[in-house]
């Protein structure tokens, strides 16, 4: 049974002074901010250059995340990585990471089935990614599909409705008291893995590039 406890939330766990990424990455493999780090194999931080301009949000590792420690390397990373180079983006100038950093998932059998992961898991999650985004402060932060969006953009951020347009950020935020990153924008589009889910893949792809060379062409 899922526990009714609030969880009592990363922020505990996120070094007040950190200069480095490496030192929330090092920091975040202990967190125990919600029960998910008790099932999950281990802690899958945001990776890429400390300089990057994009920062991707996804919703949580899956399970070849899991098992592997990065974010973004099983298919849906695939798909992403070639939709990054055919909007036309620097994959150089991207950092990637998830709303929630460690895989929910329940068990049949031997498979472990993907779960999304629920409101309490993304409030309580949230201060990592502000420890990020206050390190990187990026010019553009690209949410990816639903969980993404009611971390950042709020519960009733609708990513079908309002994809592809650029949001001025912090003013686009749910908590921009949060995110000390200024002169920022935002843009959501649909998560990877919901392309690969689509039953028109090539046009549920083409959206995707689409929005994202909405991102590209206001960065160059
Ligand atoms: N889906 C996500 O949202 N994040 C990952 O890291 C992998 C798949
Ligand atoms: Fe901490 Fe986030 Fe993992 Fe929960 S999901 S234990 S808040 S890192």
């Amino acid at each position: 049974m899922p526990s009714t406890e609030a969880p009592i939330g990363a922020q505990q766990f996120v070094p007040p002074d950190a200069h480095e990424l490496a030192e929330l990455k090092a920091a975040a493999a202990h967190c125990e901010g919600c029960e998910l780090y008790r099932d999950a194999t281990q802690t899958v931080f945001g990776r890429g250059a400390a300089d990057a301009r994009i920062v991707f949000v996804g919703e949580q590792p899956g399970d070849v995340e899991d098992q592997q420690g990065l974010p973004f390397v099983g298919p849906a990373g695939r798909l992403l990585r070639d939709a990054v180079d055919d909007a036309g983006l620097d994959a150089s100038d991207v950092y990637i990471t998830n709303a929630v950093k460690h895989f929910r998932f329940e068990l049949r059998g031997k498979r472990r089935i993907h779960q999304s992961p629920g409101p309490a898991h993304i409030t309580a999650c949230r201060p990592w990614l502000v420890s990020e985004f206050a390190l990187l402060k990026p010019d553009m932060i690209i949410v990816l599909g639903a969980t993404a969006a009611k971390a950042l953009l709020g519960p009733s951020f609708r990513v079908t409705r309002s994809r592809g347009q650029l949001m001025p950020w912090p003013a686009a935020a749910h908590h921009p008291e949060d995110f000390p990153v200024t002169e920022t924008q935002a843009l959501a589009t649909i998560h990877p893995s919901a392309v690969l889910r689509a039953d028109d893949r090539d046009a549920a792809y083409k959206g995707l590039v689409d929005d994202l060379k909405v991102a590209a062409a206001a960065l160059s």
